[in-house]
């Protein structure tokens, strides 16, 4: 007989998680997306649960269920993704930024539907990067872990986004391998940080989000002296 392992490494910490891909409108029915599901995001934000973090989930076009225990915002566009982190960002001691946000927004969305054409232009704009905003107004001793999602180039195009974001860890993925990343139950990457690397082989999404909190965890520690 044994009692399910309820860690509480975490307790006295509140992580703010994003999961989801943001959607941006082209007109009334439709929108510019990604294949993010989701389910890392979520991953993360029961694994913290478990370990006794409060935690604030900001999700993004996705319907999974929400973990036990873990206060949900539900939003749509990257602006809203962006207002919401960081309205929340004051109560957060770690931050984990695991969407997918569109970098580009439609200039005009139509408030109707368009008619076909032969061709359609349509004129993008970049959305703010909210992982920066984030790194530059946390308080003191708060985590910021981010993701990059690559197709070639995984650990330099990481460690680049560590560098140019100055997060403290980034999480780098490759999502053209088949069976993990994007949608799929399994992942595999590297964490990336300041003093080196460590490569995650491929694992559940829930093993990987508690070695990202391990990760997080130690470097909180390093970061709060
Ligand atoms: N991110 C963000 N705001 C954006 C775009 C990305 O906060 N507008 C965050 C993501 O949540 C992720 C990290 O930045 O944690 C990296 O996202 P990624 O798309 O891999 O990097 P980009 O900087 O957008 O670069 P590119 O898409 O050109 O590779
Ligand atoms: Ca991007």
């Amino acid at each position: 007989f044994q009692i399910a392992q309820q860690g509480t490494d975490l307790m006295g910490e509140t992580v703010l998680i994003t999961a989801g891909g943001t959607r941006e409108p082209i007109d009334a029915v439709r929108f510019i997306g990604n294949r993010s599901s989701g389910k890392m995001g979520f991953a993360l934000a029961a694994a913290a649960r478990a370990r006794g973090a409060e935690v604030i989930l900001i999700s993004a076009s996705t319907t999974l269920p929400v973990p036990a225990g873990c206060t949900h915002i539900r939003v749509t566009t990257g602006a809203q993704m962006e207002q919401t982190a960081l309205a929340e960002l004051p109560r957060a001691s770690m931050v984990i930024m695991a969407a997918a946000v569109s970098d580009y927004q439609v200039l005009s969305p139509s408030a109707q539907k368009i008619k076909k054409t032969e061709t359609l232009t349509l004129e993008l704009t970049r959305t703010p990067d909210i992982l920066r905003q984030i790194v530059q107004q946390r308080r003191a001793g708060t985590v910021v872990v981010g993701f990059a999602a690559e197709t070639e180039h995984v650990v330099e195009e990481g460690r680049r986004k560590l560098r140019e974001k100055g997060a403290d860890l980034i999480v780098a993925n490759d999502v053209s391998r088949a069976g993990s990343g994007f949608d799929a139950d399994h992942n595999a990457g590297t964490l990336i940080f300041e003093a080196g690397q460590q490569v995650i082989p491929l694992s559940t999404k829930r093993e990987m989000a508690e070695r990202i909190l391990n990760s997080a965890t130690s470097i909180a520690r390093q970061l709060r002296g």
